[in-house]
Formats: structure tokens, sequence, C-alpha cells
């Protein structure tokens, strides 16, 4: 039992580890999800009736608009800075058109389908999403670890990735509050992924999953317009983003839009008219009735942040107090998580002791492909769905886990 290790260890951690014991804790870190208080905040769409079924002549009750109806895909376009034509609204999961689209590109693709390719590979900035991991798991397509620097990825060892290797068929990226290190990409970094992505290849695909696109924590953050800076870089037709509201009005029960190029955009057209007949337009419709346009999002998304906020802030401020021999972190300007970084390679060993006093974080691995952190350094905390004084305990578990796991190897 490694904890035989406490005994000769410092005699305050020893207590501090026996007080948290006996409180058999059971508190769950790990899941980035919108806290009650949250979903309260759209309730409405839920008790306000539906005020008609027939929407812009036809009916919504029934099969038809394959693409989502046309006032949910303008704002769609609105949200991600696309053009309507070229710009759809799906079911209730971003994840799912991006499973979607990797699908198209897998059978189809744009002129060559990834599953002809000799060993495709896809560049995924790390730290990052597991579950994007998972679907190229699902493909069987190798993932290329690119480190994210703040404010995007490190374009010297994106070109040096670019350069070492054949049959790199992308890059898939969270350009704004990254999950889970809270990148906000540069314009010229976005640029820099364009320009040297398209000179190694014309079919080269840049997906960009802008979840937290309209998540801010701040007020008058800019949200770089990926599809313009992609169409002045002469990448348009290989771009796609996608977005959703999961965590703007319920998750996994709100809206999702898919947009892009005309070439890639006709491609998840074909795939998806082979899945499903129409998008739910019902939950569509409830949705425009709630939230129209972006300023009513960019209000609402204050009350988010209004409710996020303190919780955000007690993580910084528990966090502050470590020194820095011990690890980094930043606090986000958005999004749901905060990326903690250990100086040693113990993050795996600060995970298993916070569990074994009923504190659980994402496991450590888990942001990067294959759930190999190279550095076992990187611990995703997700704030949100906890009340402020679980949190509070939860942070002083990590604290204590975190001199308990150094103390160990030092
Ligand atoms: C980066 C990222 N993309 C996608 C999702 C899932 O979004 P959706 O509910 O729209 O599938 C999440 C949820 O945590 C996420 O963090």
């Amino acid at each position: 039992m490694p904890f035989d290790l406490l005994k000769s260890m410092d005699s305050n951690l020893n207590k501090e580890f026996d007080y948290f014991k006996a409180l058999n804790l059971s508190i769950d870190v790990t899941r980035g999800k919108p806290h009650s208080d949250q979903l309260d905040l759209s309730q409405s769409l839920l008790d306000a009736p539906l005020k008609s079924w027939i929407v812009a002549g036809s009916d919504i009750r029934n099969y038809g608009d394959p693409l989502g109806i046309m006032e949910a895909r303008k704002l769609g376009a609105e949200i991600l800075d696309g053009k309507v034509e070229t710009t759809l609204a799906g079911e209730q999961s971003s994840l799912l058109l991006i499973y979607q689209i990797i699908t198209a590109l897998y059978l189809h693709g744009m002129d060559t389908p990834w599953r002809s390719l000799d060993k495709p590979k896809i560049i995924c900035p790390v730290p990052g999403f597991d579950r994007h991991f998972r679907i190229f798991e699902d493909f069987g397509i190798e993932m290329l670890n690119l480190p994210l620097e703040g404010d995007g990825p490190d374009i010297d060892a994106y070109k040096e990735l670019l350069n070492n290797h054949s049959n790199i068929v992308g890059i898939i990226a969270v350009p704004k509050h990254s999950n889970p290190s809270g990148d906000i990409y540069s314009i010229e970094k976005i640029q820099n992924i364009f320009e040297f992505g398209l000179a190694y290849s014309a079919d080269f695909c840049f997906l960009f999953d802008h979840a937290y696109i309209v998540h801010d924590l701040e007020e008058n953050m800019p949200t770089h317009p990926i599809l313009n800076i992609a169409k002045e870089s002469g990448a348009l037709e290989t771009t796609a983003v996608m977005t959703s509201f999961s965590k703007i009005t319920f998750g996994g029960a709100g809206l999702s839009f898919f947009s892009a190029g005309k070439r890639l955009f006709n491609l998840m057209v074909k795939q998806r008219a082979a899945m499903i007949i129409c998008p739910d337009k019902i939950n569509q419709q409830r949705h425009l009735q709630f939230l129209s346009n972006t300023n009513q999002i960019k209000e609402h998304m204050r009350l988010h942040a209004a409710i996020l906020k303190p919780k955000f802030l007690l993580v910084q401020e528990k966090l502050s107090v470590i020194p820095s021999e011990m690890g980094s972190f930043k606090i986000p300007k958005g999004g749901y998580f905060v990326s903690f970084n250990t100086k040693l390679p113990i993050a795996t060993r600060v995970v298993e002791i916070a569990n074994s006093l009923g504190v659980k974080f994402t496991p450590a691995g888990a942001t990067f492909p294959y759930g190999k952190d190279p550095g076992n350094s990187n611990i995703r905390i997700a704030p949100s769905f906890l009340n402020i004084q679980d949190l509070s305990v939860a942070m002083d578990v990590f604290l204590l886990s975190l001199k308990l796991a150094h103390q160990e190897v030092n």
C-alpha cells in the first residue's frame, strides 16, 4: 500500500491526510458540466410553449430541412462567422458533427479517402480533449502531439511535425478557451496553422472545435473569425468549424452547428444524408424562441459567467499558494477547465492520492492522445459542476495530494 510512505512524511501532512480521510469525502472534479444553477438560466426554454409549428411554410413536426431550420442556420453562421449557405444546424451535439465529418473524410475524403492512405496521421494540440482522441483511435488514425503555448500551438514544433511525417491529413484544434489549457489562439498562429498546413498538402484539413466560442469569463473578449482567416489564407475549402449550445442552454440538449468551406460542407451534407433524415427542428425552434441572435446569447453568457467566475477565482486562490518548483497553472479567461502542470512527473500519483481521499480528478494522461502524457504532468480541474464548498474542499485535497506526491519523490 503506497500510503505506508506517509509514515515517514512530514507529520503535519500526515495529520492533514488523516483529517480528510476521516471526512469520507465523495467529490467528483472530473466533470466539465454546467451546474444546475446554470441550467436554470434556460428553464423558460422548457416552460414556454412553441408559438407555431409552421416555420417558413413548413411543418417542423415532420421530416424535411436536412440542414436545419433556416433561422437556426443563420444563427449558426452568425456565431461562427460563416456563410449561411455553408452552415448547417444539426442535432444536439457538436461532437457528433465532428465524428460525422471525420467519418466522411475517412470514407470519401476531399479527393483521397483517409482510409486509402498508408498510416494516416492527425495533429493534436496538447493537452487536449480526450473525446477527440477517442474518435481518431476508432479510425486508427495516428495522433501526433503538438504542444500548446498559451496562445496556441508551438509553430516551430508544428513545422517540425509537417517536415518529419508523411500522410498527415490535418489538425483538430479548440481555438478559444482550449480544453483544458484555456489557450486562446492568436490570429498569427491561426494564420500559421493554415499557411504551413496548406503548404504541406492542398487536402490538409483544418478542423476547429469551437466548443467555447462564447464562453468568456471576462467582458469584451474578441473571437477571431476562423473562417475569414481561412479564406484569406486560401484554406477555406478544407476548413470546418463546429460548436454547440451544450454549455449555453442544456448539456447534450442544445443546438449544434457546422460551418465550412463549400467542398467540406458538401462532403458533410452527403455523409449526413446517409445517417439522418433531418435534425430535431422542434428543439431548434424552441431554441430560436429563447435565443435568436448573438446579442441575446452574449447577455445569456454573462449570466453563466457570473455563476462560473467565483469558482474559477477560488481555484486560482487555492493554486496560487503552490510554489513554482511544484508546478504551474494558468487561469483561463473562459471555458470550463483549469489546467495544472506538476513540475515533476507525478501527475498520476497526485490524482491517485486525491482519489484515495475521495476526491476524483480526471485520470492523469487523459488530456493526451492514447492517455499518455509524456511528462506525466498535466492535471485537468473542472470547477463548474461543484458547489463552492465542495470545490474548496476538493482544492485543499488537491494541494495536500500534490505536496504528498512531491514529498514521496524527494
Ligand atoms: C472541446 C469540446 N468539444 C466538444 C464538447 C462536447 O460538445 P457537445 O455536447 O456539443 O457534443 C466538449 C464538452 O466538454 C468539449 O470540451
